[in-house]
C-alpha cells in the first residue's frame, strides 16, 4: 500500500518529505566526520562529491511512500533542511534512521522529531513493533531510544563508519509499550 510522505509538525520543526531540492543543504550539514563516524559502514567516507544527490535519486526516492518514508528536519522560524529521519518497513533489523547537524545538537530537536514519526509509524503506517539500533558507545543516539521509551534488547557485533566501534545495541518499541510512554507515568 502507497502512503505519501506527509508533511508533520512539532512545536519547533516542519518535517517534510526529502526530495532532490534539499541537496545542498543536506550536503552543508551530513559531510561532517563527527555526524558520519556514528553510521553504518557502507555510508561512504570520505563522503564523494554528489553524494546526497545520488542517495537522494537512487535510494530515497524510489521507494519514498512505498517501503520507505523519509523526512527533512526543518526549523519553523528558518527554512532550509537541518538533518533527516529515515524509516523504512523492512527492519534490517531496524527499521529507522536519523541524523541532525552538529550544530543544532542538544536542544531536543531530534527527540521532538522522532516523537512525532514515532506516533505516525504507530497510528498511520500500522507497524507492530520498531526495532532501533546504535553503535554501543553513541551515547547521544542510545538516549534519544532510552528518553521515548525504547528497550535495550541485545548487544550485538557490528561495524560502522568509525572502525572504534565494533558493536551496535538493538531496541525495541512496541505499539503497546508507546501508547504507555505516551500517557506518561501511571
Ligand atoms: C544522534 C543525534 C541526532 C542526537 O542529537 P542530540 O542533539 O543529542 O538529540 P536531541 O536533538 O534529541 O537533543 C537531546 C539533547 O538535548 C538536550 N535537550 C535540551 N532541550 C531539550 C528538550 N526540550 N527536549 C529534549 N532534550 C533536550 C537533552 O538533554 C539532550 O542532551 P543530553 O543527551 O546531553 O542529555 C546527533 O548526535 C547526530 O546526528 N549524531 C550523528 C549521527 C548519528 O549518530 N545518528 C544515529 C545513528 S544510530
Amino acid at each position: 500500500m502507497s502512503t505519501p510522505v506527509p508533511t508533520l509538525t512539532t512545536p519547533r520543526l516542519t518535517l517534510i518529505a526529502l526530495s532532490l531540492t534539499d541537496c545542498a543543504d543536506y550536503e552543508r550539514h551530513f559531510i561532517d566526520y563527527e555526524v558520519i563516524r556514528h553510521l553504518a559502514r557502507d555510508v561512504p567516507w570520505p563522503y564523494p562529491a554528489g553524494g546526497a544527490a545520488k542517495f537522494i535519486r537512487d535510494r530515497v526516492l524510489p521507494g519514498q511512500g512505498q517501503n520507505r518514508w523519509v523526512w527533512g528536519l526543518h526549523r519553523r522560524e528558518v527554512p532550509g533542511l537541518i538533518g533527516a529521519v529515515d524509516l523504512w518497513r523492512e527492519g534490517r533489523p531496524e527499521h529507522r534512521g536519523f541524523w541532525l547537524g552538529r550544530q543544532f545538537w542538544g536542544q531536543g530537536l531530534m527527540t521532538e522529531a522522532v516523537i512525532r514519526i514515532t506516533d505516525y509509524a504507530f497510528d498511520v503506517l500500522e507497524f507492530e513493533e520498531l526495532i532501533f539500533a546504535n553503535a554501543l558507545g553513541n551515547e547521544r543516539s542510545h538516549n534519544i531510544k532510552e528518553r521515548t521509551g525504547a528497550d535495550l534488547v541485545e548487544v550485538r557485533p557490528g561495524s560502522f563508519v568509525d572502525p572504534a566501534y565494533d558493536r551496535r545495541e538493538i531496541w525495541r518499541l512496541t505499539r503497546d509499550k508507546w501508547r504507555r510512554w505516551k500517557r506518561g507515568p501511571a
